[in-house]
């Protein structure tokens, strides 16, 4: 993959989490990782870094390796792949290998801990700042009602983003 300067990541955010989904990796080769599709995040700046916001509820196996480990990436597919990122977030990697189910390959850098999917159309490297969890107490009423019926709240992962890769045909 390429390595690309950041200034150079050109998406509406409205629409590239909403729309387009990613799929989170956590982990790394001494703990092992998972990866899930998200649809709920963004990107901006905090603490004078770039950074991505993710929201990952506590149920989910990729939680586990978001506490146990620093190493995190956003991987962008392409429309060809929403099957595969759909089977990402519909089930567990405690239950299935998701890789091998899908065909999508994870893949590492030597200068870089984690893992990030082969054929992403651009990924962000990123390490994880903190993680923050969701005060369901503070939540409004609608919200509660909607999002969280069981109290399955989530955790939003502050993630500094370190690099930008694509993989320009
Ligand atoms: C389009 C889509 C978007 C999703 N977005 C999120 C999200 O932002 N946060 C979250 O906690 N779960 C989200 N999910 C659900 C997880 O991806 C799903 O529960 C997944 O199976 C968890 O896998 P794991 O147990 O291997 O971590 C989404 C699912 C789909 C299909």
């Amino acid at each position: 993959m390429l390595k690309k300067n950041l200034k150079e990541f050109d998406s509406n955010i409205f629409t590239l989490f909403d729309k387009k989904w990613a799929i989170v990796t956590a982990g790394d080769k001494n703990v092992g990782f998972n990866g899930m599709t998200v649809s709920w995040g963004g990107l901006g700046t905090l603490w004078n870094k770039p950074v991505a916001f993710i929201f990952v509820r506590k149920s989910r196996f990729t939680h586990e390796f978001l506490e146990k480990s620093d190493s995190v990436t956003l991987s962008f597919l392409g429309e060809k792949y929403k099957s595969a990122m759909t089977v990402f977030g519909r089930k567990s990697g405690r239950d299935i290998d998701k890789f091998a189910e899908t065909g999508l390959h994870p893949s590492f850098e030597p200068d870089y801990n984690g893992y990030f999917v082969a054929e992403a159309e651009a990924v962000l490297k990123c390490k994880k700042i903190m993680g923050l969890d969701i005060e369901y107490d503070k939540l409004p009423d609608n919200i509660k009602l909607d999002c969280y019926p069981d109290k399955d709240i989530h955790t939003m992962y502050i993630v500094e983003v370190k690099q930008y890769l694509t993989n320009e045909e």
